[in-house]
């Protein structure tokens, strides 16, 4: 079957690299890709945004399968053009993608499901914002712009004169344009961060092992937030018995709710969640694999992704086999551009990928590369995925930053703490 990833980021590099190891798996191409991609499969040039060339595209090149990696996409309504079109495609609908695509949407969905949340409400214009910030105790919150904002439209704020710079930014200045149309205002939760990601057909979900993102820049969760500067795999934060749970309190719920409104959920269902003294809560849902997660996750995968894929856009996902892990666990560390989440220059040439790549136990996912002239260059802010694994914890980041050290360019930066909230546990 030939394949067809749509995406240009480390979470297609793994998917691409995975994909292309099913023996199912004919010719697998990904559009636009990257150097990395192109290195594992085949660069289509056609952007995520281009619905028309990508149907066109698929359909000339015989794809029995594509598969969405980013939001914006998604929310865009990819999946349901492709279908229309008669492709098979995995991913959520445009409408159940919603659950990623507007907070406000996603807030009142785990309200009436019942699901363990930050308490919440919803304003839509900047006055009534002022003025229930104004009236409340003068304490933190944290401020959401309604829509996607590139995962920069949500700020923690430690009291009300953040939280009213934070209203007047979104909803105001309108920094993240149309997602500031309505503002959630919620209750600021404290504990640590997991990711729980399942694939689901709409009945069945096969939750995968959870993993820890590291959304701030800076060692010690400083500095602004990003995309995620690294992920690993399993994290002992939560066990089997609590992964359990999740799945009984969120996973489920949410996917009957979903049901229930109407917005059936297929593909990845990726909940963000804070484990709080008063138990877990969900922080946001995500509708696609997760951007670093999705490296460390591929790496200790064993079984073969593209049969999972198949049996979950076929509603099969009751028939397969138990999935196979790797037992040991994968840490992803971040290689980013100087400046990065802010302003940051590119074109500048990577070295030392080869001598990372011939280290046991590590692949190098790329993100913002592109090959000029026959020389792999940074093109983005978050240049590199370097994954590792390890007998330990402490054994998969020490040989994942192993190979950090081997590559270079200009600027080059990571955070040198990927993993360590979990060591002690
Ligand atoms: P989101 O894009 O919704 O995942 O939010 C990005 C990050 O903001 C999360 O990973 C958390 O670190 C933080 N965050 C979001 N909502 C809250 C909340 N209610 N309390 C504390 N931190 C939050
Ligand atoms: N790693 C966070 C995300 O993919 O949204």
């Amino acid at each position: 079957m030939n394949v067809l990833i749509v995406g240009n980021g480390g979470r297609e590099h793994a998917l691409a690299w995975k994909i292309a190891q099913s023996p199912q798996a004919e010719k697998v191409f990904v559009a636009p890709g990257n150097a990395g991609t192109a290195l594992d499969a085949e660069n289509v040039d056609i952007p995520a945004s281009d619905t028309k060339r990508l149907i066109a595209f698929a359909k000339e090149n015989e794809v029995g399968l594509t598969l969405v990696g980013p939001e914006a996409p998604l929310v865009a309504g990819l999946v349901d053009a492709m279908q229309e079109a008669g492709l098979r495609v995995f991913g959520p609908s445009q409408a159940a993608a919603e659950l990623e695509g507007s907070k406000v949407f996603c807030k009142n969905l785990l309200r009436h499901a019942d699901v363990p949340s930050a308490d919440y409400r919803v304003f839509r214009d900047t006055e009534s914002a002022i003025h229930y910030l104004t009236e409340r105790d003068d304490g933190p919150a944290v401020v959401k712009a309604d829509g996607l904002a590139a995962g920069k439209g949500v700020i923690v704020c430690r009291d009300r004169a953040e939280a009213l710079e934070a209203v007047e930014r979104i909803a105001g200045q309108k920094e993240f344009g149309d997602a500031g149309d309505q503002l959630v205002i919620e209750e600021r939760l404290v504990g640590q961060e997991a990711s729980v990601l399942a694939i689901t057909d709409g009945r069945t979900l096969v939750t995968l092992p959870a993993a820890q993102d590291h959304k701030p820049a800076y060692d010690g969760d400083k500095g602004p937030n990003t995309g995620g500067m690294g992920a690993y795999c399993p994290t002992p934060l939560v066990s089997e018995k609590f992964l359990e749970k999740v799945e009984a309190t969120v996973l489920v719920p949410t996917l009957h709710a979903m049901k229930r409104s109407r917005r059936p959920f297929r593909g990845v269902l990726y909940a963000g969640l804070m484990l709080t003294k008063q138990g877990h809560k969900v922080l946001e849902y995500n509708a696609r694999f997760g951007d670093p997660e999705c490296q460390p996750l591929l790496m200790r995968l064993k079984s073969d992704l593209l049969v999972l894929l198949n049996a979950a856009v076929d509603g099969k996902l009751d028939e397969i086999e138990p999935l196979e892990w790797d037992p040991r666990p994968a840490v992803c560390v971040v290689m980013a551009s100087e400046g990065y989440p802010n302003e940051y220059e590119t074109g500048f040439s990577i070295r030392g990928l080869g001598d990372a790549a011939a280290l046991p136990d590590v692949k190098v996912f790329h993100a913002g590369t592109a090959s000029v002239d026959g020389t792999i260059v940074t093109t983005g802010g978050r240049v590199l995925g370097v994954t590792a694994m390890g007998d330990t914890l402490a054994q998969a980041k020490l040989q994942a930053y192993k190979a950090v050290k081997c590559i270079r360019w200009t600027g080059a930066w990571c955070r040198k703490d990927i993993s360590d909230k979990a060591i002690g546990l």
